[in-house]
């Protein structure tokens, strides 16, 4: 599988995941500032993705400030701090900066092949998370095709390769067990709509994109079997920050007594925050409401609310499947490891 971030000769590579799906551009990013600006502006996004575009900066930093075998590394850490700040709730940014900055007493060249290593197993990990979290959904939800219902972007393009809620997606739909997905986040920057939506259809999965206000009255119905997502940040408690309106999908999903499960790399759990309200939740630009496509549509000086991400308490939560099984924090869930 195409991965979605490399390093080629000096430069990041990766696709502007903002122009999706009417442009497909590539992106080459020769510096800190212009790899700070796509992951701003949300041309690399997705919490694995931010996690390689982290470790791929202090490398792009590394290279520049090098002066033989070594590197300024004071210059470094300044730009390896700004790169950790470009978006606060997604743990997997800060933890692909730690990373690389581990040998960065070794040189430029050794913080490279930190950064490849950083790229390389989050290919591995999300698709033996993505496995895993296949295998368990399929005993949760045994002998019949199932309507899943999964919110935001979790596919390829949110990770190096393979994905994860949307790579388990993948997986159950080749064993023949994906009757429907429904997709949701298709308001304030339509990650649903215009990437998840995209990478089932090159999947071949049959989907309908739904109205994020939708999400919880389809569940009550009974028109979803199993909803699963990702996240960008899970406490060592289980709770779960992931993009806003998982939340709401959340407590439908438990009013109705369907599982919800969650993928993702072990790189997104934060041991450091002890619960939930430990996790910073990023609070975007209100342009992004009261425009649509360039064109306003709220009155003008309409004040905003506009939290990216929520917190989904464990209790809600079926089990978090990481590449190592269900996280600890769940295993009192009963759901075993799959
Ligand atoms: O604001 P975004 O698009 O970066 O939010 C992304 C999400 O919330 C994803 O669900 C999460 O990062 C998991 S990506 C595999």
């Amino acid at each position: 599988m195409e991965r979605t971030l490399d390093w080629d000769h000096g430069v990041v590579v990766t696709v502007d995941q903002s122009l999706l799906p009417q442009r497909h551009r590539r992106l080459r990013l020769g510096s800190v500032d212009e790899l700070i600006d796509a992951i701003t502006r949300l041309a690399i996004r997705g919490a694995p993705a931010l996690g390689a575009a982290g470790a791929l900066g202090v490398a792009l930093s590394a290279h520049t400030h090098r002066h033989g075998g070594r590197c300024d590394e004071a210059a470094v850490r300044r730009d390896a701090e700004r790169l950790t700040a470009a978006r606060p709730t997604a743990v997997n940014l800060a933890w692909g900066v730690r990373r690389a900055l581990t040998r960065l007493a070794d040189g430029p060249d050794a913080v490279l092949d930190e950064a490849r290593l950083v790229l390389s197993e989050d290919e591995t990990a999300n698709l033996a998370a993505a496995q895993r979290a296949a295998a368990l959904i399929r005993r949760l939800c045994p002998d019949r095709p199932l309507r899943l219902l999964t919110h935001c972007h979790t596919g390829r393009l949110a990770t190096v390769a393979h994905g994860t809620a949307l790579g388990a997606i993948r997986e159950l739909a080749g064993a023949g067990r994906v009757l429907e997905v429904l997709a949701g986040e298709t308001r304030p920057l339509l990650q649903g709509a215009r990437l998840t939506s995209w990478e089932l259809a090159e999947a071949g999965i049959a989907y309908r994109l739904c109205v994020d206000s939708a999400g919880p009255a389809a569940i009550v119905s009974g028109a979803v079997d199993c909803v699963v997502v990702g996240a960008d940040r899970v406490a060592a408690n289980g709770d779960t920050a992931n993009k806003i309106g998982t939340l709401s999908v959340a407590l439908a999903a438990r009013h109705a007594g369907i599982p919800l499960v969650v993928v993702a790399p072990r790189s997104t759990i934060d041991p450091a925050a002890a619960h939930g309200g430990d996790i910073p939740v990023e609070e975007r630009d209100p342009h992004e409401v009261t425009h649509f496509a360039g064109r306003p549509v709220a009155p003008p000086g309409a004040r905003v609310f506009n939290p990216a991400f929520d917190v989904t308490p464990a209790s809600l939560i079926t089990a978090v499947v990481t590449e190592d099984g269900v996280f600890p924090g769940h295993a009192e869930s009963g759901v075993g490891q799959p």
